[in-house]
């Protein structure tokens, strides 16, 4: 069986479902997107995504025409009939369908596609590989939280990393703050204390990241949401990147310098575990 697929209503297999070249995700990439992983046939953390693509695409004003508990079916449906048991859910919604002009167009119905994506072997801890990372420059715009289609910055560093043979960059602004991964949150472990980016407009508030603050702080680990620099990552004892399609990965090396000899480290491998019994409790439960 193909990759199943629903399109503005309709059910068909993915390389079956088409949208017209006028689309504005097309011509434009206007349109938000998200992604959710599925373990053991079940979606994670369903509704905060699916809260998550409302949340951007309100912010850029493209009203989905279906409410999420239809979106929620839909995803339902998916995943039953294709039999998924590991994979992904991909959402996209544009502003839909019109003749290219930069105005909003007026009376167009926003387009979405849904489909899922089996990986077809099972998502398991053990898979775990630590990553390289380079630091490179944030180049993006100023709504990092909203999940846009707009992936250049993103996909030019990722390639980048890719050439240097790393698997991951890790962004700073001109004054030395880490952001984010081009598509991952980043945790350091400063002086002794957990530190990730605070929300602001300049990271993609993970659905991952909340879930790990949200274990960090119930196992009274030292936590602060305060931005690092550069320099601080330089010394950080522990490294890791945050994602629904990575989960927690733990980072070894950046620039070429070693993180830690031990990665994962304490912190990061308590973290990894607690993160697979959410899992477990959410999807196998
Ligand atoms: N990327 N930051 C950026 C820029 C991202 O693109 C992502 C996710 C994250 C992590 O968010 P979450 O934990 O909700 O997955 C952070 C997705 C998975 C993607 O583009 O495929």
């Amino acid at each position: 069986m193909g990759t199943l697929a629903w399109l503005n209503g309709n059910f068909c297999e993915l390389d079956d479902a088409k949208v017209g070249v006028q689309d504005r995700g097309f011509l434009f990439g206007d349109g938000v997107y998200d992604v959710i992983k599925i373990y053991y046939g079940r979606p994670f953390s369903l509704q905060a995504h699916l809260e998550r693509l409302q949340r951007s695409s309100l912010a850029i004003s493209i009203d989905i025409p279906y409410s999420l508990e239809e979106i929620e079916v839909v995803i339902g449906s998916l995943i039953k009939d294709s039999k998924c048991m590991s994979g992904f859910v991909y959402m996209q919604a544009t502003r839909g369908c019109a003749p290219r002009d930069h105005y909003f167009p007026s009376g167009v119905t926003p387009t979405l596609l849904i489909y899922v994506l089996d990986i077809g072997m099972p998502a398991s801890r053990d898979n775990l590989t630590p990553t390289d990372c380079i630091t490179l420059p944030d180049e993006r715009w100023m709504n990092c939280h909203i999940k846009s289609i707009n992936l250049l910055p993103n996909i030019l560093a990722l390639q980048k990393a890719k050439e240097a043979g790393a698997g991951e960059a890790i962004l700073y602004r001109a004054d030395g703050t880490v952001t984010e991964g081009t598509r991952t949150n980043i945790f350091a472990v400063v002086d002794g204390t957990v530190r990730t980016h605070p929300e602001s407009r300049h990271i993609l508030t993970g659905i991952t990241r909340n879930i790990a603050l949200d274990i960090l702080h119930n196992g009274n680990i030292r936590l602060a949401e305060k931005a690092f620099t550069i320099e601080d990552l330089s010394e950080a004892s522990e490294v890791w990147t945050t994602s629904t399609g990575l989960e927690i990965a733990p980072v070894k090396n950046i620039d070429g310098q070693l993180v830690n000899k031990v990665v994962p480290g304490p912190i990061c491998s308590f973290l990894i575990e607690e993160f697979w019994k959410k899992i477990e409790v959410e999807c196998c439960g």
